[in-house]
């Protein structure tokens, strides 16, 4: 069986994958001004540090950290030696105690990870001391509506759609079973844990539901990442996509 990371490295070829880091970090530079001044990053989870190597080549400085040697080990062999003192990476658990790096950080992290966590408000307290005061932090987490919406695209079928209605845990393949979270119960947990929400994003509405060719033609990639961007804020469409990109501030 291919590893997780083997696994993971296949799917970052894909175009699926191109538009998740593309809109990732032009909906991060829209609600963090990236460009604006370097910042002191924790990029949690990060894997094998895909938005850690977009940061890094701001100007940024990053601490990736995950709980794979595997993807800490990729992320090194691509990284280190092209980045020196800037990158630092940490292998460890976020359930587990931190380092000693106490409200150090500008920005974290926190893409595509709250899924497989058992105690997300736990996790959110404990970032929240991670960060400077009027520090910010930029999730990303699968959105439950998509979840419906696939199972009319893919399956076509309305009785798994209304399963889904109610269902919140799903097959994250190579990662393995994780959990979606309702826009109110995650606001409860990043509210009680000490973040304030200030942006709400959807992304991703529109790719997953063409045929993949299409992406082959440069321009018709743009005119989708356009689109992206013009419906990502704004409701109805903001809670449709197939992921949500939320950013939040300490308290
Ligand atoms: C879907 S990947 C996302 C990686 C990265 N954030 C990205 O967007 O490319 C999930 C990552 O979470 C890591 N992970 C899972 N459980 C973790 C934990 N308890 N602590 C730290 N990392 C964890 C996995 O090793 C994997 O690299």
């Amino acid at each position: 069986m291919a590893s997780q990371l083997s696994s993971f490295q296949t799917y970052q070829d894909s175009w699926a994958s191109w538009y998740r880091y593309q809109l990732a970090t032009l909906l991060m530079e829209d609600q963090h001004q990236l460009s604006s001044r370097p910042l002191r990053v924790l990029d949690a989870a990060g894997g094998n540090g895909m938005i850690t190597e977009h940061l890094l080549k701001q100007g940024h400085s990053v601490v990736l950290f995950d709980i794979s040697p595997d993807m800490i080990g990729d992320a090194k062999a691509r990284l280190a030696d092209a980045y020196g003192d800037r990158v630092k990476f940490y292998v460890g658990s976020l359930t587990d105690d931190f380092p000693r790096w106490e409200a150090d950080f500008d920005l974290v992290i926190m893409h595509h990870i709250i899924e497989y966590l058992p105690d997300i408000t736990a996790v959110f307290r404990k970032l929240a001391a991670q960060v400077k005061s009027n520090g910010s932090m930029s999730l990303i987490t699968i959105n439950p509506v998509s979840e419906v919406l696939r199972r009319i695209h893919f399956d076509k079928s309305p009785q798994k759609a209304l399963e889904k209605l109610n269902e919140l845990s799903y097959d994250a393949r190579w990662f393995g079973n994780a959990q979606m979270y309702t826009d109110d119960e995650l606001a409860t947990a990043l509210q009680t844990a000490g973040w304030d929400i200030e942006d709400r994003r959807g992304m991703r509405l529109f790719p997953d539901y063409v045929d993949d060719k299409l992406n082959n033609d440069e321009a018709y990639r743009q005119a989708m990442i356009e689109l992206e961007l013009n419906v990502a804020g704004s409701t109805p469409y903001r809670d449709m996509g197939r992921y949500r990109q939320w950013a939040c501030r300490r308290k």
